[in-house]
């Protein structure tokens, strides 16, 4: 469920008071905002004036239909999420609704509480993540539109220019950054796993390198470390939150189709292409008991049976309600019993130099070896040795990087854009 819930706001619209207040009643606890009208048209006013999360309309309603009024609020709102209110004889237009995409849900009366209360807390989770892609795809935009004056500054290819791999090597890391701030505002709706996407990218290139995977591979397994779970964007956060063994059978349904929803999400970007082959069976096993496709052993494509280790490694690592890890090297221990059933031997060989250095290195540090340090005096060459994220938690530098001239302008900026109350730790220089 969203964190703040009096920031969203219900809209119910129904011509008949006693409905209103009975849903009114039983919506209090979720501690939404909660506000009534009696018809479509003056919904459609309040629209005008105020930022609406979820509506409830009923179906009958003498001036406008319910489905007449949420087709005109779609228009106006198209990121409120619509649920319908209707009796079994409106099923027509109700499947009508549905087929045309108009409403997310719709609830029958007489309603169960229950159901009513976990409908709208979907409803808002829909929502939020409207809300987080449309600023994702405003930020992409912004992005591209940066990007313009380059590409049409580009050129003559006939003639030999030296500029032309500097501004070749400048689209690459801005490429890279917009990807990695994709996949960070993915970890938002899964705090449990912060900066998982990172380090399932750090895991997966040392062990492809370890292993001597090619040129090409190494890039597409790098891309799809970074966007593995990307398709679990629009998975409500009430099933991200949850363990795998406490999912019902529909919501096992749902959560397991992240992988093919991801493959599709990359599918239209030319380069993300074969990485999408691997973020597709990054949930095989290697006994063939995997999904989504149930492939057996080299059948699945050896980048995403890294992938499949690293993500493993990282999950188990992760004792993050606390914010400590245990170590990639204990993680792998818990891993073994799953060798030739989900994992791939000779990745779990290759894993295990790769834990233990990054156990040491990045990870082994102890309060007596970090020190605190204002984002002014940061100086290049300092290791990093906690997460540095900004005030509203986005990942600005992962544990372990080392700083540079241009992360240290990032996080000098981000810090007075989104200003936040931790300070910044970093490795002590050893004498
Ligand atoms: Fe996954
Ligand atoms: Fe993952």
């Amino acid at each position: 469920m969203a964190d703040n819930c009096l920031e969203y706001t219900i809209l119910i619209v129904d011509d008949e008071e006693n409905i209103l207040r009975s849903l009114r009643r039983q919506l209090v606890d979720l501690e939404y905002t909660v506000l009534t009208v009696s018809s479509g048209y003056q919904a459609l006013e309040l629209l005008d004036s105020r930022e609406i999360a979820v509506i409830i309309s009923d179906q009958r309603m003498p001036e406008m239909t319910g489905t007449e009024f949420l087709s005109l609020a779609k228009e106006k709102k198209p990121d409120t999420v619509r649920i319908l209110l209707t009796a079994f004889c409106d099923m027509k237009d109700t499947v009508d609704a549905i087929n045309k995409g108009e409403i997310f849900r719709y609830i029958n009366k007489p309603w169960e509480e229950d159901e009513l209360k976990r409908t709208v807390c979907e409803a808002v989770d829909r929502y939020v993540h409207n809300r987080e892609t449309k600023r994702v795809v405003e930020e992409l935009k912004r992005w591209s539109m940066q990007l313009e004056p380059w590409l049409c500054e580009k050129p003559d290819i006939g003639k030999s220019d030296a500029s032309l791999p500097l501004v070749h090597e400048r689209l690459q890391e801005d490429f890279e950054s917009c990807l990695e701030t994709f996949a960070g505002l993915i970890e938002l709706s899964e705090r449990r796993h912060r900066n998982h996407a990172m380090n399932v990218l750090e895991l997966s290139r040392r062990i492809a390198e370890a292993m001597g995977v090619g040129a090409k591979e190494l890039v597409d397994i790098r891309l799809a470390a970074l966007l593995h779970d990307i398709g679990k964007s629009g998975i409500p956060d009430t099933i991200l939150a949850k363990d795998d063994a406490h999912l019902t059978p529909d919501e096992r349904l749902q959560y397991e189709q992240h992988p093919v929803r991801g493959q599709a999400a990359v599918y239209k970007v030319e380069i993300l292409r074969d990485a999408g082959v691997l973020i597709r069976h990054h949930h095989e096993w290697v006994n063939g008991k995997g999904y989504p496709d149930g492939l057996l052993g080299d059948a699945i494509p050896i980048g995403a049976r890294i992938i499949a280790v690293a993500d493993a490694l990282d999950r188990h690592a992760g004792n993050l309600s606390c914010g400590m890890r245990c170590g990639f090297v204990a993680a792998l221990g818990s891993l073994e019993q799953d060798r030739g059933v989900k994992y791939d031997s000779a990745i779990l060989r290759a894993a295990a130099p790769v834990a233990a250095d990054l156990d040491e290195h990045v990870y082994g540090i102890t309060d007596s070896e970090e020190e605190q340090v204002q984002p002014d005096d940061l100086q290049p060459g300092m290791r990093v040795s906690r997460d540095i994220r900004s005030g509203t938690d986005i990942l600005i530098v992962p544990a372990g990087a080392e700083l540079n001239h241009d992360n240290i302008i990032s996080i000098q900026r981000l810090y007075a854009l989104d200003p936040s109350h931790q300070s910044v730790f970093v490795c002590k220089t050893k004498l």
